[in-house]
């Protein structure tokens, strides 16, 4: 690490508790900060890393709402599921905690109560938006409207998630309740301002003096925002769940949870280290690492950074946000209202054990530098055809060889030749590469590197065929490849630690090495000859496209439950009158025959008695009819439509009917028995 550091703290974007977490927040936040974090340690360095999750703010309060339940119940529920999902894809954080907790109350409303005692804040009387009907104020996600800035209809009262702009509820414009939908009215109240404006010279010179290295979708947004010049922004909320804010005269107004949550990773350090939490927040030694999505960064490098200035006491600003892009599903932006992510918690009960699987395929296609896409097939061929066909592969034909020449134990090699140590020169520099890839948190390029060792070594084999050595009885040579081979193994196994570490914690295992280190990586003498390795077993499984395909059906009902919701009629047409109306004639008639019509898979032929004889009229509703079910009904149908020929058969009018949401269409008819022949009017 650089000399000026002593220790490392890690924090990761609490999540919001009003939903599980699904494989956006992973590839942009915990498997990077897992990461990362897994690398310092095996390096033998101090490093904390902090979560929680983010249990106050709007969102909560909506889905309570919905749900008939109170916010507690929401946070109760999502926060288990978050904390145990995470535990189990191998999220090591040191802790986990929540911002309902005592301590994390007691300590924002401290860090509120310091700021205002010491002058920080600016009070304001100003009109903010407020619903009638549901008797409250509104801020936040509770509006939604127009983006001043980009003009994206569906912006929210905090933020716009097209321009990732943050905004107040009174720039919105067209404001709408999300509450009841309703045009909300202004009223007036009074809040606590933190003025961003005071700190923007110091925020300039931190940030675009004094981290120009940091990556440039965030050092650009930070500059951008500078440059449009920083406002005051309300600290304090008229709302009822959330810390209430700890002055007189504040009765119904809590901390904005944007103030609240990021004091969360304080809170969680003191929970997790009572006695000396504050080297980690106050000491010039200590490097602060916020790992963010994209949408946090203004919050995470001003905001936040903002609140430290003004408490002052130390209190350090981050040394890096590696803010990561988005991940698309499927080409779809990735939306937990619609449903529409791969959520942690399935994904651990339908894929049992594949933990490092899914870590993989997250770091293999983190949206580092822009947004990406996860695909289900994708998720297929880079399990099969890298996970199981390169690196299982690879340490597979290594341990059976090992057992089937030596009985698992590993032999003492003859002299290495050039063959060995070209390998050996190679890993030194893929163990180059890859520290620095880390260190710069370049997590994907780093996997490659990673994955380059086990390249590596399927060449190695390739090269020597140690099973040729065997049967020509060369036992010398056969015993320096296999003693090479176990080293790159054991090379594999710390490598990858961050990356996969159940994977890894078994080729441990397997070749009996105990704590890993860093410092081990690259060595040719990791496992010492006489070692009895244990029995292999697979480190990968292929995945099959049944297990594909079912993920692939789960997002197709998705797709089709959300045309269900979001449907909505056509709006009426322009105005007409009676007697253009009446230029139509439309009658009732009864069914007497009806049929497919051959090679034509939509086609239904009616012949109905219309009161004067016998007609013909083709109708498009195949798919949703049994024949049979029609004769003897009665429909609407128009008559005066000039005939024309569909596949084949002439058609004199056409049968009125209805379309469902989902594009199901049902024949129309009178709903009591009518003359044939008479006309609807
Ligand atoms: N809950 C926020 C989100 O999911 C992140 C909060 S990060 C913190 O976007 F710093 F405020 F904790
Ligand atoms: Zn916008």
């Amino acid at each position: 690490m650089d000399k000026k550091f002593k220790r490392t703290l890690v924090t990761t974007a609490l999540p919001y508790a009003n939903g599980p977490v699904h494989i956006g927040h992973l590839a942009g936040v915990y498997i990077p900060a897992d990461i990362y974090t897994r690398y310092l340690r095996l390096k033998g360095e101090d490093v904390i890393m902090i979560g929680g999750s983010d249990e106050h703010g709007v969102p909560i309060t909506i889905k309570a709402r919905n749900e008939g339940v109170t916010p507690q119940d929401i946070v109760d529920r999502y926060h288990t599921i978050i904390r145990d999902s995470m535990e189990e894809l191998g999220i090591s954080f040191d802790i986990y905690s929540r911002t309902t907790s005592d301590i994390h109350s007691e300590t924002a409303s401290e860090f509120f109560r310091h700021l205002y005692d010491k002058g920080e804040f600016v009070e304001k009387t100003s009109m903010q938006l407020y619903d009638e009907k549901a008797g409250q104020f509104l801020a936040d996600r509770y509006v939604t409207g127009e983006c001043p800035h980009c003009h994206y209809d569906h912006a929210y009262g905090d933020q716009c998630e097209k321009c990732g702009t943050s905004l107040n509820a009174t720039d919105l414009i067209n404001p709408r309740s999300a509450i009841t939908g309703n045009t909300p009215v202004l009223r007036e109240t009074r809040h606590w301002y933190l003025p961003l404006d005071k700190w923007e010279p110091a925020l300039s010179k931190w940030i675009l003096d004094g981290h120009r290295e940091w990556k440039t979708n965030v050092y650009g947004q930070c500059k951008s925002w500078i440059d449009l010049g920083l406002q005051p922004r309300a600290v304090s909320r008229d709302l009822d769940w959330g810390v209430p804010v700890p002055v007189e005269g504040a009765d119904g107004k809590v901390l904005y949870v944007w103030f609240d949550a990021p004091i969360g990773y304080i809170s969680n350090t003191k929970e997790l280290l009572p006695d000396s939490w504050e080297k980690y927040w106050k000491d010039p030694e200590t490097r602060i690492i916020n790992f963010i999505g994209k949408d946090n960064i203004v919050f995470h490098c001003i905001v936040f950074p903002a609140m430290l200035m003004a408490y002052g006491d130390g209190y350090q600003l981050p040394d890096n946000v590696p803010a990561n892009e988005f991940l698309n599903l499927e080409g779809d932006k990735i939306s937990t209202s619609r449903n529409w992510a791969v959520w942690l918690h399935e994904y651990l009960r339908d894929f049992e054990g594949k933990q490092d699987v899914l870590r993989y395929v997250l770091t293999a296609n983190a949206p580092e530098t822009k947004d990406n896409d996860f695909t289900w097939s994708d998720f297929q061929q880079r399990n099969n055809s890298e996970l199981v066909a390169i690196l299982g592969n690879f340490v597979n034909r290594v341990l059976v060889l090992t057992h089937k020449y030596y009985d698992g134990a590993v032999p003492v090699p003859g002299t290495l030749t050039d063959t060995e140590t070209g390998a050996f020169r190679e890993l030194a520099e893929i163990k180059e590469r890859l520290s620095e890839c880390l260190d710069t948190f370049h997590l994907r390029e780093a996997l490659k590197e990673a994955m380059n060792i086990a390249r590596l070594g399927n060449r190695y084999l390739q090269e020597t065929e140690p099973w040729k050595l065997a049967k020509a009885d060369d036992m010398e040579r056969v015993a320096t490849v296999m003693y090479t081979a176990i080293q790159l193994c054991a090379n594999i196994a710390i490598a990858f630690e961050p990356f996969l570490p159940f994977m890894s914690r078994k080729l441990a295992d397997t070749l009996r090495l105990g704590k890993m280190t860093w410092d081990d990586l690259g060595r040719d003498n990791i496992v010492a000859p006489g070692t009895v390795t244990g029995t292999p077993g697979l480190l990968f499984e292929k995945i099959e496209d049944d297990a594909i395909q079912a993920q692939l059906d789960r997002l197709a009902r998705i797709k089709e439950e959300n045309k269900l919701k979001q449907w909505q009629p056509q709006p009426v047409q322009e105005p007409t009158d009676f007697d253009t109306f009446m230029k139509l004639d439309i009658r009732v008639g009864t069914v007497k025959e009806c049929a497919r019509v051959p090679k034509a898979d939509k086609l239904l032929r009616f012949t109905i008695d219309d009161g004067m004889g016998d007609r013909t009229i083709v109708s498009g509703i195949a798919k949703y009819y049994d024949p049979a079910d029609l004769v003897g009904k009665q429909v609407c149908f128009i008559a005066n439509f000039p005939p024309r020929r569909l596949k084949g058969v002439e058609s004199q009018g056409m049968i009125l009917s209805a379309e469902n949401a989902d594009g199901s269409l049902v024949v129309v008819g009178p709903t009591g028995p009518v003359t044939p022949g008479s006309q609807v009017k």
